[in-house]
């Protein structure tokens, strides 16, 4: 097999384990920001340890390099269908969305010292007008990235369960990112308790 290929998948194995964990650690805010400050606290034992934090960051810095590579050959490939269209662009989307996010939030915690918690994300989806970028480009991040794994997905299992089944699994993965973005978003944008007040924004 194609070296980038496997590489991206091993990489994007690694990236998936992280944005599980990361999505958990925001989705967990439903229980309170104290609640989301704890497990964050235990997670940055583990991905802020500098060999992980530099592991993660090239798996990132790689993934992105060798999927638009792989977006560019495959841009050239003679006939496209749905699916392949669908895991090139929102490749291509969650490249931008992550290029983006990872230089915001490494950029403020290693150059300026901020604490990237809770509130560095919900004053970003609350104050405007930073407000009307930031709800799109967060949900649009969650749903490139689980339309990218979906479309993936599908094209791994289509030969051996057949179209109507790896519909099916995609669909359910589409489902799935589509609910944690609205969560997310729903809790950072105060719908769960009031955040605007604490922030000093009216
Ligand atoms: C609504 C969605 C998201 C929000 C609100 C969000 C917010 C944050 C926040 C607050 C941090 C700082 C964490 C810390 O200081 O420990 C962070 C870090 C990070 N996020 Fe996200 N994130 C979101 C989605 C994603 C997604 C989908 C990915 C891709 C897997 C991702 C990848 C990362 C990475 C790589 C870091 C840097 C970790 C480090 O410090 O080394 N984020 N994000
Ligand atoms: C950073 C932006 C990304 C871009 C631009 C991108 C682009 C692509 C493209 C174009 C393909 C299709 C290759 C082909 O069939 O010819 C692909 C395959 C794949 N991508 Fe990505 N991708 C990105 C991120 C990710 C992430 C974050 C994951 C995991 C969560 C991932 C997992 C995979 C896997 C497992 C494959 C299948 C590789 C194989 O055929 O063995 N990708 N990617």
């Amino acid at each position: 097999m194609d070296k980038t290929k496997s590489l991206h998948r091993i990489s994007g194995i690694i990236i998936a384990i992280f944005a599980a964990a990361h999505l958990f650690n925001h989705a967990m805010a439903w229980y309170g920001i104290d609640n989301h400050r704890e497990i964050m606290e235990a997670l940055r034992k583990i991905y802020r340890q500098p060999v992980v934090e530099t592991g993660l960051l090239l798996c990132f810095g790689f993934q992105v390099y060798s999927g638009i590579k792989q977006a560019m050959t495959l841009r050239k490939a003679p006939h496209l269908s749905l699916n392949d269209r669908l895991q090139m662009y929102a490749g291509l989307a969650f490249a931008f969305f992550i290029v983006q996010h990872i230089g915001a939030v490494v950029g403020q915690h290693l150059y300026f010292g901020t604490d990237t918690d809770f509130y560095f994300a919900a004053r970003v989806v609350l104050e405007a007008p930073f407000k009307f970028y930031f709800i799109p480009y967060y949900f649009l991040g969650i749903m490139a990235l689980g339309i990218h794994v979906a479309a993936t997905h599908r094209k791994k299992i289509a030969g051996r369960v057949g179209e109507k089944q790896a519909n099916f699994h995609a669909w359910i993965i589409i489902a799935l990112a589509f609910c944690t973005a609205i969560l997310i978003l729903y809790v950072f944008m105060g719908g769960r308790y009031e955040i605007r007040g604490f922030l000093g924004i009216d």
